[in-house]
């Protein structure tokens, strides 16, 4: 009989909200990893089975997977233990909208050290999100440096950044769209795709390219996307003012042209998290950096940033000044509680400086809320209590189990004339009962 080859070991350098998922999600395809962080918590915590963030089926797969998993702070004893190692570090944004390298340039620094005593060859795939010219520029000379070797010849240096939703790290892992590899040589690109050819279910599309180009594709997406974004909530915005319009109906048409698409094309919440907002800022900083100003980004954020007040204007017209207002929903999409640039907190953070009295509730995010929402705002500890003490309600977050449960509490809750402001079109209006007073997001709405 044939004996298989063992499968190589793998690290996972930068162990936060994409780093564990993305390290347990390798698990659970055979191999064995090494995860590696500056954070004894976040080691000691993984070491005991325990996720360090909240996302669907990662506690599950942790836990089915223990046994292949080991987190540790050496960078020694995970480089020289593993043959291909992903880094997933943060780059926080610079004031000019640009990633800074800082943390990636000081893992690689620590690798290059590991790889001078190491003979083997070795892959680096660079996953944190870079503004391009990085890799070329600033880490592969520091890379080279601390290992005093050249790259492509004893071993390599890729972007191989994820695409990926918080809520839905683990699917969106094994299923992706792509992948995306800017490769330092061939070799270093063939190991990534093998590895990625075994990890994914999907039999996804694999493009390879000089790492300037994935790493403008990186962040040309995600602009794409909240461009996208932009125009539908500029059309909701329209619709608004406009006698009978209603810009769900035109976008679902819109969405049916194969030119189109029906994703994220929906009137809604301006765009949040973690990553749309500040992609769409690099690839502005990148333009400029080129001695060129892109206005298609910039008027997306422009547009982005008005949708707030417009979101307000519709709170404005329909509620009585004395009602008091519950926001639903604080994480910045559903099945997270990550609160980073989240429509939920803006939102109830400008109503409470407009002096309306105001409640917030979320699943999830309620403590990662506490931090930076306006002291002057209540938080109910449930939805059926914020369903109790506020007549005016806007769904600013489509969790599932709001979908579900609002309509049944509204329906035991009789007694009083009620608001909704669905921002997220989730409920049918038709099925809420008689003393709901129903607003759409992006539907006409007298001033
Ligand atoms: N979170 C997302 O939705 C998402 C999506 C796509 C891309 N990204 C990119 O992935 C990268 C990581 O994002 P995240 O949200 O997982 O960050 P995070 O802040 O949740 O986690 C980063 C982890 O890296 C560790 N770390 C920092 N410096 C280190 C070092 N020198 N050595 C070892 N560990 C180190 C931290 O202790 C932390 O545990 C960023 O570049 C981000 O832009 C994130």
């Amino acid at each position: 009989m044939m004996k298989r080859k063992k499968l190589p070991t793998i690290s996972v350098v930068g162990l936060g909200k994409l780093g564990t998922p993305f390290l347990v999600t390798v698990a659970s395809r055979g191999y064995q990893v090494i995860g590696v962080d500056l954070n004894p918590n976040t080691i000691q915590n993984l070491n005991d089975g325990k996720s360090n963030s909240v996302e669907s089926k990662l506690a599950l797969l942790l836990k089915q997977y223990h046994a292949r998993i080991r987190a540790t702070a050496s960078f020694a004893e995970a480089i020289l233990n593993s043959e291909l190692t992903f880094i997933i570090v943060p780059t926080p944004s610079t004031s000019n909208g640009s990633f800074s390298p800082k943390h990636v340039a000081a893992a690689l620094k620590n690798i290059g050290q590991v790889l001078r005593q190491k003979s083997q060859p070795h892959v680096i795939a660079i996953v944190s999100t870079l503004s391009p010219g990085s890799l070329a520029q600033v880490l592969a000379p520091i890379l080279e440096k601390s290992s005093g070797k050249k790259i492509g010849k004893n071993f390599g240096l890729c972007y191989n950044p994820s695409f990926i939703a918080l809520g839905n790290v683990i699917n969106n892992l094994l299923k992706p769209d792509f992948v995306l590899i800017g490769e330092s040589d061939q070799k270093s690109g063939d190991i990534l795709e093998k590895f990625y050819r075994r990890v994914c279910l999907n039999q996804p599309p694999i493009k390879r390219m000089q790492p300037i180009n994935a790493e403008i594709t990186k962040i040309a997406l995600n602009t794409f996307i909240t461009t996208k974004i932009s125009f539908a909530n500029m059309l909701a915005q329209l619709c608004e003012r406009v006698p009978g319009a209603d810009s769900l109906e035109v976008t679902q048409a819109l969405g049916l042209d194969s030119r189109i698409g029906s994703k994220y094309l929906l009137g809604s919440v301006p765009y949040g998290g973690p990553c749309f907002p500040r992609d769409n800022r690099a690839l502005r900083a990148f333009g400029k950096k080129n001695r060129m100003t892109l206005g298609l980004p910039r008027e997306t954020d422009v547009i982005n940033q008005s949708q707030i007040a417009a979101i307000a204007r519709l709170v404005e017209i329909s509620t009585p000044p004395k009602n008091k207002i519950g926001v639903i929903g604080l994480a910045y999409k559903p099945e997270t509680d990550v609160v980073d640039e989240s429509v939920g907190i803006n939102l109830a953070n400008y109503l409470a400086h407009k002096k309306c009295a105001v409640s917030v509730y979320d699943p999830l995010a309620l403590e990662n809320a506490r931090r930076i929402l306006d002291p002057r705002i209540a938080y109910a500890t449930s939805l059926t209590a914020l369903v109790n003490s506020c007549k005016t309600l806007i769904v600013t977050t489509a969790w599932l189990m709001i979908k579900y449960e609002l309509p049944k509490l509204l329906t035991k809750n009789n007694r009083r004339s009620i608001i909704i402001i669905d921002c997220w079109r989730i409920f049918d209006h038709a099925d809420l009962p008689n003393h709901v007073t129903y607003i759409g997001r992006g539907q006409y709405i007298r001033a």
